[in-house]
């Protein structure tokens, strides 16, 4: 039996985003509409780590807007922590931007390349007026060194670092600000193999080191593997299956999930397509021989 709903850190409800769309034409110009997120719901306790997967396109990093409040909803609601964010302002949107964090899937666009890392990674903390405890260079310099980077360098540029470093820049200022949820939205997706292993564990460390939840987006299911403790599978906007990590990997419910997962390591749209044509002439043919 699932938990009662209050206990959920995160809870999204029948969650709609439809996008203004260039009309077709016609005499009589009116607004069109695409329905990116199409009446999602999905929940996240406390200290677990949900991923959002689904190829490009389905309306993960859509969802994660919603649900951090860098953009609106046009029907449903989110809570968090038993509170309605869907409609908050001013004072009570910046708190809850504290308790919600967004790593991006590329470092180097989501971080000031004229901010020091000690800019960046006091600006959570600046943006909520607050001063950062001890100092900001002493504050800086200690949460490079929680997430593996030289405490030395804190007055480099995003550029003179690499790849993995500078996820780890984004890391460390999600971290500022000590929140609740961080969305990774493929925040490991763009790195080497290597690399992203490496980011991986550190992400696993610093939850069991802190306690917060993961929303965590993927396209990568390989990766899902190794960090989830719930799948969420989202195609066309919509969840079309959700369970336990084992559950949905083991014995995948949905169509979408096993052609996901049969395309485990790498999803590639044309793949996913050709496979698709591949399935159904497997099972007209099928259909027919029954059929005689
Ligand atoms: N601001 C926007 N305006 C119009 N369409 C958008 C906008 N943002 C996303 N979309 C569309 O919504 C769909 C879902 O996008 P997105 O949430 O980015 O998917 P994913 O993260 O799963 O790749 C895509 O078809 C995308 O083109
Ligand atoms: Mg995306």
């Amino acid at each position: 039996m699932s938990a009662p709903s209050s206990s959920a850190l995160l809870e999204a409800d029948h969650l709609v985003k439809e996008f203004a769309v260039a009309g077709t034409g016609g005499l009589i110009a009116r607004p069109e509409t695409f329905r990116a997120v199409d009446d999602v719901s999905l929940r996240v306790e406390a200290g677990e780590t949900v991923a959002l997967v689904g190829e490009s396109g389905s309306g993960k990093s859509t969802t994660a807007r919603l649900v951090a409040r860098l953009i609106d909803a046009t029907s449903g609601s989110v809570r968090f922590d038993g509170h309605d964010v869907t409609t908050l302002n001013g004072r009570d949107l910046h708190d809850f931007r504290s308790e919600v964090q967004v790593v991006f899937q590329d470092p180097f666009s989501s971080l000031n390349p004229r901010h020091t890392v000690e800019r960046i990674i006091t600006a959570p903390l600046r943006y909520q007026g607050r001063k950062p405890p001890g100092g900001s260079r002493a504050f800086t310099q200690n949460l490079m060194e929680r997430v593996g980077l030289d405490p030395m360098q804190w007055e480099r540029f995003p550029a003179q670092f690499s790849g993995g470093q500078a996820q780890r820049i984004g890391i460390a200022r999600a971290l500022a600000v000590a929140p609740r949820l961080v969305i990774c939205d493929e925040a490991v997706s763009a790195l080497d193999v290597s690399v992203q292993a490496q980011v991986i564990n550190l992400l696993r460390r610093l939850q069991a080191e802190e306690g917060f939840s993961y929303l965590f987006i993927a396209h990568d299911l390989a990766v899902v593997r190794q960090i989830a403790t719930r799948v969420a599978v989202m195609s066309a906007g919509r969840i079309v299956e959700e369970g336990d990590r084992d559950a949905v990997f083991d014995n995948p419910q949905h169509e979408y999930t096993r052609a996901l997962l049969s395309a485990v390591p790498r999803i590639r749209p044309e793949w996913e397509t050709a496979r698709r044509e591949r399935a159904a002439e497997r099972a007209a043919l099928a259909a027919q021989s029954i059929e005689r």
